[in-house]
């Protein structure tokens, strides 16, 4: 279970709930914006109140912020609106603290919130996915065009993550004051906006306003769009970005997964046929083989590429879908059944 489709959703109409999951010192209030109530991966607003200090420590969770309002202390690093910060699980983190309370964007990727106190990373932490940038001050603004067909021209975009595995990404946005597109578009992916600043317009859902927020499953129509006086926004989608644009404002969302499907067809006719197979498939997918073969040894079952895509972790604790020598049966479309290892 993914999280719900959240929209039209504005944090200024919600309060302030105090936070008190064990390890987050009081004085920390949250939003909380969407949640997959299976695995505890959330995205929050959070205000941490004058005076808050967090001891060092790290999440078991992948984790992301951004400053909205105010300044975060972060070991000796004063960081201001914009700053952003993604900490891989078990990445420890210094200190966090605020003298005169702030306003902060968090997101947990993987798990719910947690903080373990601890001035040591986790040993088996990807400690070298750890990035943190002002991305207000220090990343200029790009062209919008990072897939094709794109949007149009004027809603530009500061790259802040890549996942390599999933394509997702994590992006500022902005609107110039003007912008618009008249077209509709729907994803294959997952899209997660909050507004930053400014106010822009959808089509189905309204206004957007400061605080505004959404978080849209995939094949969900949105557009046309346009901002009167331009607007930020920081953005995230869990896979990869394609913008399938129309002009059927009627169009559900499985006539679009159909229509995503028929251009798969139209492309890709031959990965289509195998995809097709519906229940010949593994229930886990088709095995990447270079997500499984053993590279280095025995690594306590787990090794140190970059294999987090987002949603899930790595297997730390010796747990395997399938052992070698667990059969598992499945049923046929033509109703027979078969067992394999
Ligand atoms: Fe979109």
């Amino acid at each position: 279970m993914a999280r719900p489709h959240i929209e039209p959703f504005c944090d200024r109409d919600t309060g302030f709930k105090n936070m008190i999951l064990p390890g987050f010192a009081g004085g920390m209030r949250y939003k909380m914006l969407s949640l997959d109530v299976d695995s505890g991966a959330c995205s929050m607003t959070v205000q941490y109140d004058g005076g808050y200090r967090r001891a060092p420590g790290f999440s078991w969770s992948e984790m992301e912020m951004i400053v909205i309002e105010g300044e975060l202390q972060v070991g000796d690093r004063t960081c201001r609106k914009g700053h952003y910060f993604f900490v891989p699980a078990g990445y420890a983190l210094p200190e966090i603290s605020t003298a005169q309370g702030c306003l902060v964007l968090v997101m947990y990727n993987t798990g719910e919130p947690s903080h373990e106190e601890s001035t040591e990373h986790h040993p088996l932490a990807q400690v070298d996915l750890y990035h943190s940038v002002d991305s207000y001050m220090d990343l200029p603004w790009a062209m919008g065009n990072v897939t094709k067909p794109s949007v149009a021209a004027g809603c530009l975009i500061k790259l802040l993550n890549y996942n390599p595995i999933s394509h997702a990404m994590t992006f500022l946005y902005c609107m110039t004051p003007g912008y618009y597109q008249d077209n509709i578009s729907y994803h294959d992916c997952a899209e997660e906006s909050y507004h930053l600043w400014g106010t822009s317009w959808m089509m189905q859902f309204g206004e957007v306003p400061t605080g505004g927020y959404f978080w849209r499953p995939a094949y969900i129509n949105h557009g046309a769009f346009a901002s009167e006086y331009g607007c930020i926004a920081l953005g995230r989608t869990d896979s990869k970005l394609f913008n399938h644009f129309h002009y059927n404002p009627w169009s559900t969302p499985v006539e679009n997964v159909e229509r995503s499907a028929a251009r798969l067809y139209k492309r890709d006719p031959l990965l289509y046929k195998w995809c097709l197979s519906k229940d010949h498939n593994h229930p886990h997918g088709p095995e990447d083989f270079e997500d499984t073969m053993q590279r280095r040894g025995d690594e306590q079952g787990h090794d140190t590429e970059h294999k987090s895509d987002g949603k899930t972790h790595d297997h730390w604790h010796g747990h395997h879908h399938h052992e070698p020598g667990s059969p598992h049966t499945h049923t046929h479309a033509d109703g027979t059944t078969h067992s394999h290892d």
